[in-house]
């Protein structure tokens, strides 16, 4: 199951001393598990769990959790039993509406998470054995049913039209030209339309699915069943569905995006993939690149029209990826007075070595003097203990995208005021965020297990609710049409 990105925790999450990772239930257990958290006989729940400790959520006031209240815990999944013992309060933190977050450290017991995990599976197999397809085919909504049919006879048909052709023209000798290739732009040419017009109507017969949380569990699993196989030799359909950093939108995802080529070991994966990079949210986070790379160059300009003695652009990039905004803006400026100084932050190593790479190798080919600093690090640690980013001065330019897509809009408002902290007088920051409603949502939710927060301007607009009165906030769109930008200005 997909991490969320409140998670990801980057190089100091892995502390010095071994302390039991705490997971969110809805990462760690399936979806059918239904865990029930019964503290001193009463259910409650569960927030996340770890081995010496779970968390759970009460509407009762801290005064009924005295730090050091000792309670039974039982915990079942499935409806059965996994844990039995007791707890003693040992920590309190606010919880969503209004309600508390109750830690309890497990006395004389610990929780065996392998086990509790086979246990979680062993009921899912029962579940299957017992309830099958047609148990959930009888409650999903007809048009979604036959709109992920729709697809699967599309894909299925093409990948055995594609197959045999390719096998014939494999067989046959070679003559003029690169009749795979050929065949490759003839696909491209021919189902793109189509098929994205599939993809269009099982996100409106998806809408349907969404009020209701088992119905939409259930959809999400006819297509994963059906249509994810077919489309699994795509090599964006692999790494997104399958996950292996443990979240979707990694930096070969990204690269995938922005190659935007034909990649795969077969003529039916090259077209399908690139449909996949084609497709609008993919498309997006190149046109949405190329609005980020413009932003800096305007800030860039206004920076420099201050005419500082020994000007010093400073940008900061959050969750930055391969950043492939600061090699484009190098390769595109390639050079200027004074220095640009980038700080790039993410989670991820492998994504931070690729953006070194690639903006040095920018920086060497057009020798134009910039700074580069990398940071390993989570948001997470940055709202915590906004010190440990080592930026002395306000930066002029901040930004991030393909991340306020998977924060809720407390912590995404909490990380907006932070950042804003850190902006230096007339300084920009520029956030993106996939609207919403679309008629795309379709294929990452449903069909690569993808989930995002796609939003309105409204809920753009809120996300800035702690900003001061010296901020001035706009919403602005990107030239794709698939991603707002949250603009934030200080004054
Ligand atoms: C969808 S990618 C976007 C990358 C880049 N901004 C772009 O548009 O090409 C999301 C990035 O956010 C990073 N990320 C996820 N959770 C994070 C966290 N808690 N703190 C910092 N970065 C995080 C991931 O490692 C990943 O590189």
């Amino acid at each position: 199951m997909a991490k969320s990105y409140e998670e990801l925790m980057g190089a100091l999450g892995r502390a010095v001393f071994f302390r039991p990772a705490r997971r969110r239930v809805r990462d760690l257990l399936s979806r059918d598990a239904h865990p029930q958290l019964l503290v001193d006989g009463h259910e409650y729940p569960l927030f996340d769990l770890s081995m010496n400790g779970i968390s759970f959520l009460s509407q009762e006031g801290v005064e009924s959790w005295p730090a050091g209240r000792d309670s039974d815990v039982t915990l079942l999944l499935h409806g059965r039993e996994v844990y039995r013992g007791h707890g003693r309060v040992a920590r309190l933190e606010p919880g969503p509406r209004k309600g508390v977050r109750i830690g309890l450290a497990l006395v004389g017991g610990f929780l065996d998470l392998p086990e509790i995990l086979h246990q979680d599976e062993e009921g899912q197999l029962e579940t299957d054995l017992r309830a099958g397809p047609e148990f959930w085919r009888t409650r999903i909504p007809q048009a979604f049913q036959d709109a992920v049919g729709r697809a699967v006879h599309f894909l299925h048909f093409y990948r055995r039209v594609l197959d045999r052709n390719e096998a014939r023209y494999r067989a046959r000798p070679a003559r003029d030209g690169d009749p795979l290739a050929d065949l490759a732009h003839r696909a491209l040419a021919a189902l793109r339309e189509p098929w994205a017009e599939i993809q269009r109507s099982a996100s409106r017969a998806a809408v349907e699915c969404l009020d209701d949380r088992t119905i939409l569990l259930a959809s999400k699993r006819l297509t994963e069943t059906l249509v994810t196989p077919v489309l699994s030799v795509c090599p964006i359909a692999h790494r997104a569905y399958t996950k292996p950093l443990g979240y979707a939108g990694d930096y070969q995802v990204m690269r995938y995006y922005y190659n935007d080529a034909l990649e795969g070991d077969s003529v039916f994966a090259q077209v399908f993939h690139k449909f996949g990079v084609e497709h609008p949210l993919s498309a997006g986070v190149r046109t949405r690149k190329g609005f980020v790379v413009r932003l800096m160059e305007e800030e860039h300009d206004r920076y420099l029209a201050r005419g500082e003695a020994e000007p010093v652009f400073r940008v900061a990039s959050l969750g930055c990826g391969p950043a492939r905004e600061v090699s484009d803006f190098i390769a595109q400026r390639k050079g200027w007075p004074g220095q640009v100084a980038w700080t790039l932050i993410d989670q991820e190593d492998e994504a931070l070595s690729i953006a070194y790479n690639d903006s040095h190798r920018q920086l060497m080919a057009t020798g134009a003097d910039g700074a580069l600093q990398c940071l390993h690090l989570s948001f997470v640690q940055i709202i915590r203990d906004p010190s440990l980013l080592p930026i002395e001065r306000g930066q002029h330019f901040i930004f991030a995208t393909g991340l306020f897509d998977y924060l809720g809009e407390a912590v995404a408002q909490v990380l907006i005021r932070t950042l804003f902290d850190q902006l230096a007088v007339g300084g920009l920051i520029a956030l993106g965020n996939a609207m919403g409603p679309n008629d795309h949502f379709w294929s990452p939710e449903f069909i690569l297990d993808w989930t995002m927060l796609y939003r309105t301007r409204e809920e753009m607009l809120r996300l800035g609710r702690l900003l001061p009165e010296t901020a001035e906030v706009n919403v602005e769109i990107e030239p794709g049409n698939a991603y707002y930008f949250l603009l934030i200005r200080k004054h």
